[in-house]
């Protein structure tokens, strides 16, 4: 069986149980497994069916390079936020025709960088950005693929920090200004508008706001082709949210199937840029409680070696991860506020959990850590970033070892 799941009393995760890997490897530790995310890949792949599409997977999930290239022999695209997730993407494998560049400040040096690779599109943010793309390209001789994000004034109704489709966030174009934008470019021959871009937001869990954004870059393109401006793509984002708590969400079909519904019309192909719908599930972060003690007359604090630097979301968002003992020591439960060892009140990984009875040494698994996980970990209090290990066939692999204190300083002044 594939993932996560319970033996008679072990989570293993692809048969392999995790004790094993927290007793060879330490802890805190990051655990993958290849079947779920290849699982995931082609779920997505498939939800499509014939329709034209190509998925790229959004690096900034997790882009750990071990499981960048597990994606990109899956048969994947990229999509990366900086020059360096480029970098790494290429590292991976993946040849820049299979790249494309979001991000809502990239530096002029990311743009030197970029443009002369030839990705399958630079997806621009603003009219200044555009510019500025444009005089890379003049300065080069070289004509640059470009998208445009546009701003569909859109609600994703998810966590405010996430959501990224209204007028007063950040991203993208205003779509009134965008039109007449887009249409101007043909009359700039340094710039090959390929796409529409839109991405309203992340951890979305209903399709309504997907199908209007989609729906609107479908209108634009529509717009676009009725002036002759022929594009090559739409490109619709990523942003489908996963169940953390077991709350129904869309399924690849349901969703595919919206967004087909949306930009039929067009029959241009989709591209989709999805982080989390194919990292979360398949990670998980394992972690040993290293005290106990009580909080008030119904709870006590469990203490573990993982907290917001290894796993920001719950302090960052309030995000609920289902936490799991990894090898439950009695039938008796208890009430914990499970918290991290940062100096921080607000590190709690998981808030009034009802779990088996725990004592220091036992090991705690954190759910659904597979995005924006240890890709936002941090060396707050001088932690070094946790272990990843890769499991895969029933092997395990680590793809990233702990840092040591020597990594840190090797970056500081000694004397
Ligand atoms: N495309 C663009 C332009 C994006 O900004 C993002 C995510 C994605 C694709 C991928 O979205 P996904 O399919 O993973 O939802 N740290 C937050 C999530 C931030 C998402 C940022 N952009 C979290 O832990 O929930």
């Amino acid at each position: 069986m594939s993932g996560f799941s319970r033996t008679s009393n072990e989570l293993v995760c692809d048969g392999v149980p995790l004790s094993a890997v927290a007793d060879a490897e330490g802890t805190p530790l990051y655990v993958y497994s290849a079947d779920v995310l290849r699982e995931r890949y082609r779920a997505f792949d498939r939800a499509f069916g014939e329709y034209p599409h190509r998925l790229h997977y959004a690096l900034k999930a997790n882009s750990t390079l071990a499981l960048a290239r597990l994606l990109h022999q899956a048969g994947s695209g990229a999509d990366a936020n900086s020059i360096w997730e480029i970098e790494v993407a290429r590292r991976a494998g993946f040849l820049a025709s299979e790249i494309v560049f979001t991000g809502v400040g990239k530096s002029p040096a990311e743009l030197a960088c970029a443009v002369p690779l030839g990705l399958k599109a630079i997806n621009v943010e603003s009219a200044g950005e555009l510019a500025r793309v444009e005089a890379v390209a003049e300065r080069l001789g070289s004509v640059a693929r470009v998208a445009v994000r546009i701003n569909p004034d859109v609600d994703a109704r998810s966590h405010p920090h996430i959501s990224t489709g209204l007028k007063i966030n950040k991203f993208g174009i205003p779509f009134d200004e965008a039109t007449t934008l887009l249409v101007s470019l043909s009359g700039r021959p340094r710039l090959k508008l390929v796409a529409v871009h839109v991405h309203v937001g992340s951890q979305i869990t209903t399709l309504e706001p997907i199908r209007r954004a989609a729906a609107l870059a479908a209108e634009m393109a529509g717009a676009l082709q009725r002036e002759g401006v022929a594009l090559e793509y739409l490109d619709l984002g990523g942003g489908l949210g996963i169940s953390y708590d077991g709350h129904r969400v869309p399924s690849p079909e349901e969703y595919a199937s919206a967004l087909v519904d949306s930009v039929r019309a067009t029959a241009l192909p989709i591209v989709i840029e999805p982080g989390r719908a194919i990292a979360g599930p398949a990670g998980a972060l394992v972690a040993r409680v290293v005290d106990v003690k009580p909080r008030d007359g119904d709870s006590d604090f469990a203490v573990i070696d993982a907290g917001m630097t290894e796993l920001l979301r719950p302090a960052l968002y309030g995000a609920f991860h289902r936490i799991e003992a990894i090898t439950p020591r009695e039938a008796s439960r208890r009430r914990y506020e499970v918290v991290g060892p940062v100096c921080e009140s607000g590190d709690v990984v998981g808030r009034d959990r009802e779990l088996p009875r725990l004592e220091v040494g036992d090991l705690v698994a954190i759910h659904d850590a597979g995005a924006y996980g240890s890709a936002m970990a941090s060396n707050y209090n001088r932690r070094p970033l946790p272990a990843e290990v890769l499991i895969d066939e029933g092997r395990w692999q680590v793809i990233r070892r702990r840092q040591t204190i020597e990594d840190m300083l090797a970056l500081e002044t000694h004397d």
